[in-house]
């Protein structure tokens, strides 16, 4: 039989609701006041607690938050007077089941407290541990997955991190490359040396040019003092050239010669550099058919690919995302001092038959979104909303309407270019206006990326 504890201060209502529940079969405790609740809390955990939001002694938020302190499982419901958006926000962030207007409504009433106690036993009887405790546990840049196309990984990334060879490291967007750049950074020689970035499609082909190989004072109008590029910048460690497929055929040129020759003048410059840092270039392309097509300079694609990292996309290795899920849970819990403990079978087991377009990222975005819906300490399936017509566009699907297909490339445009709507505007070649009514009219929601 479940236990259900009712505290509030007016004995009408305490009367009222135990009557009505005795009559349901629950097993009824009651309490007059915040303080005898706590008491009979840690005597005797009931399943479900039904707490006044306004008492006397104590509000029902700090009983809520006595409750999740004994036992974090037991379920909460709110009773409140009035609509007060404050507390009720609260509530929920605290983890309240839900909250329930007086008067009450009767048939309501029963119907929530059914699913309260129905959604406790779910999560109990079909839920997998997150953990036990989180406090000290590393969570930094580490590299998740035990199938063998990860432990090929690791163990390239082993050979390699002590030698400064350069690497190539080739996979679709969101596999994790840029992660597997800092382990491998931070594994080896390098790892008291600096760590520089460059994302190659996001500065024109002169800015690039400055960016990486420095400019002395004069170079170009704007040149107003001499200025290190990246390759200066990164001194004994490494330079991470991002999207590397996308620098002009200029940029390839001069890049082939840093890589034969370990030297580069600034630009304007006279005076020739060594290149000291190891270089590690992503590309979510084929370079090989840019290769072919002529895209891509074959010599320079040789020297780049001497030594290559394949990270496989999230479909195929579809065993790893347990191990994911309780990874990024942990990290989200710490990041958003949430205290999520368990996943039920049933959200696992949709997140490891989805597809995974946007691959690793999108994983740890959905389980982002899901931790902020589940008021509770437990992610259940209501909770994982997958874009399952994201990748349906470049697919065969010929069911989808164009509404449907314009919200999903629209929400796409948005997550690529990090919601910077200018950026947005120009891809989709629409006005200001349009995107926002588009936003609004296909209820397009970012979904922010916690990764650093
Ligand atoms: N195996 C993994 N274990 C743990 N976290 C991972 C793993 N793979 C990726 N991630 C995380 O997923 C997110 C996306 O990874 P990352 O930015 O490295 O992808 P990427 O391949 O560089 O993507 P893009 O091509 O879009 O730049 C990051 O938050 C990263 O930490
Ligand atoms: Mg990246």
């Amino acid at each position: 039989m479940d236990t259900i504890l009712i505290i509030d201060d007016d004995e009408y209502t305490r009367e009222f609701i135990y009557m009505y529940l005795t009559d349901l079969k629950y097993k009824v405790l009651l309490a007059g006041t915040g303080t005898e609740g706590i008491k009979i809390i840690s005597e005797t955990t009931p399943d479900l607690i039904i707490t006044d939001l306004r008492m006397p002694d104590m509000t029902g938020i700090d009983v809520l938050q006595k409750a999740r302190e004994i036992d974090p499982s037991i379920q909460v419901l709110l009773i409140t007077a009035f609509e007060d958006m404050q507390s009720i926000i609260k509530a929920m962030q605290m983890g309240a089941y839900d909250y329930i207007e007086k008067p009450l409504e009767i048939e309501l009433f029963g119907h929530t407290i059914k699913r309260a106690l129905e959604s406790k036993k779910l999560s109990e009887r079909m839920a997998i541990s997150i953990f036990e405790d989180t406090k000290d546990i590393k969570l930094g840049d580490s590299i998740v997955g035990k199938t063998p196309a990860i432990k090929q990984i690791f163990k390239k990334i082993g050979k390699i991190s002590n030698s400064k060879v350069n690497v190539l490291i080739q996979g679709e967007s969101g596999t994790g490359k840029e992660l597997i750049t800092k382990v491998i950074h931070h594994t080896g020689v390098t790892k008291n040396q600096p760590l520089v970035a460059v994302n190659c499609t996001a500065l024109t082909e002169s800015l690039l040019e400055s960016e990486l190989f420095g400019h002395v004072k004069g170079a170009f109008t704007g040149a107003i003092r001499d200025k290190k590029g990246k390759f200066e910048l990164a001194e004994e460690g490494t330079v991470f050239l991002d999207e590397i497929s996308e620098i002009s055929t200029k940029l390839q040129a001069k890049l082939l010669r840093v890589l034969q020759e370990k030297e580069f003048e600034r630009v304007g410059g006279e005076s020739t550099i060594p290149m000291k840092a190891r270089i590690i270039a992503a590309t979510n392309k084929n370079l090989a058919e840019l290769v072919e097509s002529g895209q891509f300079r074959e010599d320079l694609f040789y020297r780049l690919k001497v030594f290559t990292i394949e990270v496989p996309p999230l479909r195929e290795r579809k065993e790893d995302i347990p191990d994911l899920v309780v990874h990024f849970l942990k990290k989200i819990n710490r990041d958003l001092h949430k205290n999520v403990r368990k996943i039920t079978y049933e959200a696992m087991e949709l997140l490891q038959n989805y597809n995974w377009v946007g691959n690793v990222r999108e994983l740890e975005n959905t389980l982002l979104q899901a931790v902020v819906l589940a008021n509770g300490n437990v992610v259940e399936k209501e909770h994982i909303l997958l874009h399952s017509n994201s990748h349906i566009i470049s697919g065969n699907d010929v069911n989808l309407s164009l509404a449907q297909i314009e919200a999903v490339h629209i929400k796409r445009v948005l997550e690529k270019v990090n919601w910077e709507k200018k950026k947005a505007l120009e891809i989709l070649g629409i006005s200001k206006p349009t995107l926002n009514s588009k936003i609004k009219e296909y209820k397009i929601e970012r979904v922010s990326n916690i990764a650093d």
